[in-house]
C-alpha cells in the first residue's frame, strides 16, 4: 500500500514506519522537522522524506502527485510554543487544509487524522466519549480542532482518532521521560494532581493496521483504554523502577491551562473495530523506562504553557 504521512518523522509517525515498512508498504513523508529527527527517517528502500512545511501549498500538492497515495495518515501538528498561535496556525489549521484538499484532487482513498484529547477542552463527563462536544482552549487544541473539521469537510473518507496519551520508543514528552530523567539525575520532582489515560504503542499500531483497510470504518473514535491513571502512579511507578523506592513528593494543583482529568471512552472503537488494548497500565510504564535505559531520553517538549521549557 502506498502511505504519505504528515509528521512521519515525529514520535507516532516514525513508530508507524518502524512497524510498516517491514511489512512492504511504500511511505511518503512531508516533515519539518519542528520536533521530529531526521535520523529517524533514514534513507532506506521503501521510504522517501520530503523536507518542508504542510503549510507549503505547492509542495503538498507536489508530493501527492508524485507518490500518489492511497491512505494518508496526518500525523505532523505544532505545539511546541503555545503562545506561537501563528505556526498552530499555519500547520494545524492550514496545513490541514492543504491536506485535505490535496487528499481528495488525487482521489486518496482514506485520509486518518490524529487528534489530540484537548478538542474536549474540560470534559463535561468521564470518560469522554467521542460524541462529546468540542470545547478546546488551548492554541494547540483551537487548531486542531478546526484541522480536523477541514479533513471531515474533504469529501475524502476520514477516520479522525481522538488518540490518547501513547507511550513507545522515542516518547520525549510528559510525566514519564521527566520522572526518568529527574529522578536519575537526583533532582527533586512535583507530581500534578492530574489523571491521564495512556495507550501501550503495541496496541496503537494494532489498532491503526486494521484503520488503514480499504473497508475499515470511518467517522470519529477515540482511540484508548477508557482508564485515567494519576501523575503519582506514574511516579511511583518510576521510582520503584529506577530502584528509589516510595519518595515522597508535592501534589501542585493542576495548572491554569490543564486538564485534571482525561480518560476517553472507547466502547464504540472496541464494538465497531473488535479492537481492545491489551497491555495493561503497570507494564506499558514498566516498557517505556526499559525503552530509555536502552535507548536514553532527547529532548522533551510540552504542550502545556506552564510546563513548557521544564
Ligand atoms: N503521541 C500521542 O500520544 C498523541 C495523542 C493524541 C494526539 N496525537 C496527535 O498525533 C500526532 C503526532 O503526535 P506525536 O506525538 O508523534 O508528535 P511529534 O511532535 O513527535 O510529531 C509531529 C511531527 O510533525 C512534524 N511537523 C510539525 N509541524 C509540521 C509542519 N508544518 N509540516 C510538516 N511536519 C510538521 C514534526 O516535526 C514532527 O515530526 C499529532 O497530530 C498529535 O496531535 C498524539
Amino acid at each position: 500500500m502506498r502511505i504519505l504521512i504528515t509528521g512521519g518523522a515525529g514520535c507516532l509517525g516514525s513508530n508507524l514506519i518502524d512497524h510498516w515498512l517491514p511489512e512492504g508498504h511504500e511511505i511518503f513523508v512531508i516533515d519539518n522537522f519542528a520536533t521530529g529527527k531526521r535520523e529517524v527517517v533514514p534513507d532506506v528502500l521503501g521510504l522517501t522524506v520530503k523536507e518542508g512545511t504542510v503549510a507549503d501549498e505547492g509542495l503538498v500538492n507536489n508530493c501527492f502527485e508524485e507518490f500518489k497515495p492511497e491512505v494518508v495518515v496526518h500525523s505532523a501538528a505544532s505545539y511546541k510554543n503555545p503562545d506561537d498561535w501563528d505556526e498552530d496556525g499555519r500547520t494545524n489549521v492550514i496545513g490541514s487544509a492543504h491536506v485535505a484538499k490535496a487528499a481528495k484532487a488525487n482521489g486518496v482513498g482514506r485520509l486518518i487524522n490524529f487528534q489530540t484529547a484537548l478538542c474536549y477542552g474540560r470534559p463535561q463527563q468521564l470518560p469522554i466519549p467521542p460524541t462529546h462536544p468540542t470545547a478546546p482552549f488551548t492554541s494547540y487544541g483551537i487548531t486542531k480542532t478546526a484541522g480536523e473539521q477541514f479533513m471531515l469537510l474533504s469529501g475524502v473518507p476520514t477516520l479522525t482518532l481522538r488518540i490518547a496519551n501513547v507511550t513507545g520508543p522515542r516518547l520525549a514528552i510528559g510525566p514519564i521521560p521527566t520522572f526518568y530523567k529527574r529522578l536519575k539525575a537526583g533532582q527533586n520532582c512535583f507530581c500534578s494532581d492530574t489523571s491521564r489515560d495512556f495507550l501501550d504503542m503495541s496496541d496503537f499500531l494494532a489498532f491503526m493496521d486494521m484503520a488503514i483497510q480499504a473497508d475499515a470504518p470511518i467517522g470519529t473514535f477515540n482511540v484508548s483504554t477508557g482508564e485515567a491513571h494519576s501523575i503519582k502512579e506514574i511516579f511511583d511507578l518510576v521510582s520503584e523502577y529506577l530502584g528509589k523506592g516510595k519518595i515522597e513528593v508535592p501534589i501542585v494543583p493542576p495548572a491554569v491551562d490543564d486538564v485534571p482529568v482525561v480518560s476517553l471512552d472507547a466502547t464504540e472503537t472496541e464494538r465497531v473495530f473488535g479492537w481492545k488494548p491489551k497491555v495493561i497500565f503497570s507494564e506499558t510504564i514498566r516498557r517505556q523506562l526499559k525503552w530509555y535505559d536502552e535507548y536514553g531520553i532527547t529532548d522533551v517538549f510540552s504542550h502545556l504553557k506552564s510546563l513548557a521549557g521544564k
